[in-house]
């Protein structure tokens, strides 16, 4: 196998805040239940006119910047998104032409919901160590708000639209890709969805509303329950220990899950990042933007390892631990 590693990195979150507050005068909630309930504070909101493509171009233009890399000759594009601009054409291949990508470069996206980043890093890393492609463009990208039910007040709270892009390349010195594990069990697709051509999965009548419908309860409990055997299996499988790991990232759906999932595989709170407070659940962005928000803050530095860890709708899980060895900054990043 051909050695592959995270270069660089770039995210971009909509300038719109969405506060607690905000939701206070939408629904009947109050600050103290959703920080309780899910630690989160605020969200950004894209405009009407700004869709998933948009993020994704703002978050590539700031890995450029910062890393002072070209994208050119990226040989593979990879969107993780659950709400593309279309249903066809991808949004891969909407971003392709505005990012000057050569037209022989692949461009597909990649459907796995709230593991859809660590899904698109496993491909890219599988492209990338059989040899057959040299750079491979890895985005994770939502605009949520757009298929949000801003009545119902067990998810609107939730939500919010990011995104985070990284640089996957061949380098025959590096073993950056430790590790991974990818699951999915069919038969809690009914617990969170959205309508499309169907409208029953495993024999059950789904609500058709066009937006976002999820059993937050049963969500929660199956995470809570098989998170750490996944990650206990990953870390088997990478002959590695989680005293060896720098920094988990777990998808950051709700706060009040991530701690009985770092209480059950007995990591500590402190080394855990997330993008929870201030942007919500992202969905496909929740991972890279901790991620970048970990490296932003000079938390995170080359040569620690880190395991990052999505699920959701599916239901997916998709584990990847990685051993950082990002190329150097040579700009600021564009502020968040
Ligand atoms: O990223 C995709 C995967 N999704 C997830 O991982 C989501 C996982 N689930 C969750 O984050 C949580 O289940 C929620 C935040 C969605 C809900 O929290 P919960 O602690 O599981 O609440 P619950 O659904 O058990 O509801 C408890 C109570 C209910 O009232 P009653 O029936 O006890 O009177 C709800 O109606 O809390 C009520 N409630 C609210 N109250 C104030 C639900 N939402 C709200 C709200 N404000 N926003």
């Amino acid at each position: 196998m051909t050695g592959a590693k995270i270069t660089a990195i770039g995210t971009y979150v909509p300038a719109k805040r969405l506060t607690n507050a905000d939701l206070e005068q939408m629904v009947d909630t109050n600050n103290e239940w959703i920080v309780g309930r899910t630690g989160i504070r605020e969200r950004r909101i894209s405009r009407q006119d700004e869709y998933t493509s948009d993020l994704c171009v703002a978050a590539v233009q700031d890995l450029m910047k910062r890393y002072g890399k070209s994208v050119e000759d990226v040989d593979m594009v990879l969107v993780a998104t659950s709400t593309p601009d279309f249903s066809f054409p991808s949004v891969a291949s909407l971003i392709q032409d505005r990012l000057n990508i050569q037209q022989t470069a692949g461009a597909m996206d990649l459907s796995a919901a709230c593991a859809g980043f660590v899904y698109a890093l496993h491909t890219a890393h599988s492209y990338v160590a059989s040899g057959m492609h040299r750079k491979v463009l890895v985005i994770g990208a939502d605009t949520i708000s757009k298929i949000t039910d801003y009545t119902d007040r067990s998810t609107c709270i939730l939500f919010g639209d990011g995104a985070g892009a990284v640089l996957v390349e061949s380098d025959k010195q590096s073993t950056g890709f430790l590790g991974y594990q990818l699951t999915s069990d069919g038969s809690g697709a009914h617990h969170v969805y959205r309508t499309g051509l169907a409208h029953k999965v495993n024999n059950i009548e789904l609500i058709d509303t066009q937006m976002l419908v999820q059993n937050g309860r049963e969500v929660f409990r199956w995470a809570v329950r098989t998170v750490p055997l996944g990650v206990q299996q990953l870390l088997e499988k990478a002959e590695l220990g989680l005293e060896q790991v720098d920094w988990f990232i777990p998808h950051s759906a709700n706060m009040r899950m991530i701690e009985p999932i770092c209480e059950r595989m007995n990591y500590p709170m402190e080394q855990v990042l997330h993008s929870l407070v201030n942007f919500g659940n992202t969905s496909a962005a929740t991972i890279p933007l901790a991620l970048d928000l970990g490296i932003r803050e000079g938390k995170v530095k080359n040569g620690q390892k880190i395991l990052m860890y999505g699920f959701g709708a599916g239901l997916t899980q998709a584990g990847q631990l990685v051993e950082l060895n990002l190329d150097e900054r040579v700009g600021e990043p564009t502020l968040l």
